[in-house]
């Protein structure tokens, strides 16, 4: 698909990774909704980008919600071609912490933002997708999802992101399966440590040891080289039913 033209939903859109992404795709012709549960962040973002960006505020893990919202954006972006799912929360704890075991109610919670709101936005999506007009390869249409290098070495105190983003990879393939009759592909980021608000929340000292880490280039990545990824699948119609690792070759260690 040709990112010119392009009619996107990036979801998190307010904030880090998902910003990037429609900053990104804007600049180079796309139409973007930026859809998330922070209004002001979020219209400051979609202003910030111009006249091709609108905010949306949609809260993912309302499955109506999102239903009436991603009608709303293919309405004013005239369809949908591309969802970019950025929308997820880092949900740290460990399941023996200093004040007790987790809540149930706690691991739920994080299932719901960053599985759940997932799932629900890839079905809106897709239900609005399949029923655009073909290229001349045959796609109608491209999903997103952004997993994580804890999918495959998640550290202690990461169980419940851990477990999300894993499933995230685990859907990839089953979905791009079913929605090939659409032509729809959907593939998966894993990203290593991005430099974001989520990571600004971490100690100086916790950031510098997590980009020693990483063998090359020995730094945090930046959201712009995620967006150049989400480009690059956009692009190339063989990318289908994948995760790729965008890492530095970090293998994160157990703590
Ligand atoms: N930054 C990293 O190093 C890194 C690494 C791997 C994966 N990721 C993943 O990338 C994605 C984006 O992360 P980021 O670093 O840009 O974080 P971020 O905190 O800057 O952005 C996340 C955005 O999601 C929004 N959001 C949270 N709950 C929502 C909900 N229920 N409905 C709608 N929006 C909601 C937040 O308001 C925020 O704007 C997340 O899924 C994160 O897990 C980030």
């Amino acid at each position: 698909m040709n990112v010119a033209g392009l009619r996107a939903i990036v979801t998190g859109g307010a904030s880090g990774l998902g910003h990037a992404v429609a900053r990104h795709l804007a600049a180079r012709g796309a139409h973007v909704a930026l859809l998330d549960i922070q209004e002001g962040p979020g219209r400051a973002a979609a202003e910030s980008i111009g006249a091709a960006a609108i905010f949306l505020r949609c809260d993912v893990t309302a499955e109506s919600e999102v239903e009436e919202t991603f009608a709303r954006a293919a309405t004013a972006l005239d369809g949908i071609d591309l969802l970019v799912n950025c929308a997820g929360v880092i949900g740290a704890g460990r399941v023996l912490g200093r004040n007790g075991p987790m809540a149930g109610d706690f691991f739920a919670r994080v299932l719901q933002i960053n599985l759940l709101g997932t799932f629900l936005c890839d079905k809106a999506a897709a239900a609005l997708m399949q029923r655009n007009q073909p290229t001349a390869d045959g796609e109608r249409g491209v999903i997103i999802h952004t997993s994580s290098v804890a999918a495959f070495d998640g550290q202690i105190g990461q169980v419940a992101y851990s477990a999300t983003k894993a499933a995230l990879v685990g859907m990839t393939l089953p979905l791009a399966r079913e929605f090939a009759a659409f032509g729809i592909r959907v593939m998966s980021i894993a990203p290593g440590i991005f430099h974001t608000p989520m990571v600004d929340g971490m100690t100086p000292e916790l950031q510098a040891s997590l980009a020693s880490q990483v063998p090359f280039p020995a730094r945090l990545g930046k959201p712009e080289e995620y967006a150049q990824l989400v480009e690059a699948i956009v692009v190339n119609p063989m990318l289908n039913g994948e995760t790729i690792r965008l890492d530095g070759a970090v293998r994160l260690p157990p703590k």
